[in-house]
């Protein structure tokens, strides 16, 4: 299991997880769940696509929804930001160069926009600028529900956990914290901004989005948001938690949005910047280990993810994923309940 290593001057400059556009089949529904629950500010919208930033982001979106058309749910791209618009021609040259998809699209509210697919097959779109909006992030007054503020991450379930850490790490992402069973990776963190990931992928059947997920201020506000949901009628929306990750040290909680989309609000993960830190190994076989405190998932959140337009998942071919973890979990608490 040979972790790549760092790329400290990339061919170029990927800067962060940026944004996610996804579909629904009721943009009012999502619009009440992500304003009420979420606490997301919403930019613009029109007839068919609803534009939402959080608090302390200034720039136009980092959640758009669109109206689903007859396939159901889906997200369409994740985005990131390169640093300025030279970057894209660069990256444009290595997508090219490895063979994979690259082509320029004109989206609404961004400057240039490229967009590729990484090796499993993940759209991403790729672009330097956006309008800028207020930033809102002292208008306490208007706070809703978990006050979301700035988006933070993905995580992509692959078959190849390796072949997309290597080829990520080519782009200039570093691994913050692994999970490995078996000499093998079955998810990595992966950063470029300077927190402790941007990126998340674990062994499943993919590409599909597991989560995207949002900041927030204090733990207070991730239990504020569970408590809107429930009295909005959204109680059953409350997936995964509260509860404390291992990996990172967050507190968080998941919810699945009226389409099923799932979001992640959290807070408390570290700063991480300096050259010389090594990535922090989580050992899978350790029953437990990955969740310091709270219930385990439930199985829907190892098993569902939503699909990426007309990108075909590929399935594990009968190996072992994270539902390891969970039988684990579960064969440690079984364990411990024997003993006493
Ligand atoms: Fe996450």
């Amino acid at each position: 299991m040979p972790l790549p290593k760092p790329v400290f001057y990339p061919p170029f400059n990927i800067t962060r997880a940026s944004h996610a556009v996804i579909t629904s089949r009721d943009l009012e529904a999502s619009r009440d769940f992500y304003e009420q629950v979420v606490g997301l500010v919403l930019t613009d919208r029109d007839a068919d696509t609803l534009y939402f930033r959080g608090l302390e982001e200034v720039c136009h979106h980092s959640l758009v929804i669109k109206r689903s058309g007859s396939k159901g749910h889906e997200c369409e791209a994740i985005g990131m930001r390169v640093l300025t618009d030279e970057e894209l021609d660069k990256a444009e040259h290595f997508f090219k160069a490895k063979g994979l998809p690259a082509r320029w699209i004109e989206v609404p509210h961004q400057g240039r926009t490229l967009l590729v697919n990484d090796p499993a097959g993940t759209p991403l779109q790729l672009c330097a600028t956006m309008s800028v909006m207020p930033r809102l992030y002292t208008q306490f007054q208007d706070f809703k529900g978990g006050a979301a503020m700035r988006f933070d991450h993905y995580q992509v379930p692959v078959t190849d956990v390796q072949t997309q850490t290597d080829f990520y790490a080519e782009m200039g992402f570093r691994i913050s914290e692994y999970m490995a069973l078996d000499d093998k990776l079955i998810v990595t963190f992966m950063f470029r901004k300077h927190s402790t990931q941007d990126i998340v992928f674990l062994e499943n059947p993919g590409p599909r989005l597991h989560h995207f997920a949002y900041t927030v201020s204090d733990s207070h506000s991730i239990l504020r948001a569970c408590d809107v949901a429930g009295n909005l009628g959204f109680g059953d929306s409350v997936e995964r938690g509260p509860g404390r990750h291992g990996p990172a040290g967050v507190f968080f909680v998941y919810f699945r949005d009226p389409d099923g989309h799932r979001v992640e609000l959290f807070c408390d993960h570290y700063a991480l910047i300096d050259s010389e830190v090594e990535p922090v190994l989580w050992d899978m076989s350790k029953p437990g280990l990955s969740l310091r405190w709270g219930l385990p998932p439930q199985e829907c959140w190892f098993t569902e993810a939503t699909h990426f337009s007309d990108v075909p998942v590929v399935e594990l071919d009968g190996k072992r994923g994270p539902m390891a973890t969970l039988e684990n979990y579960l064969a440690d608490k079984a364990r411990a309940r024997a003993a006493q």
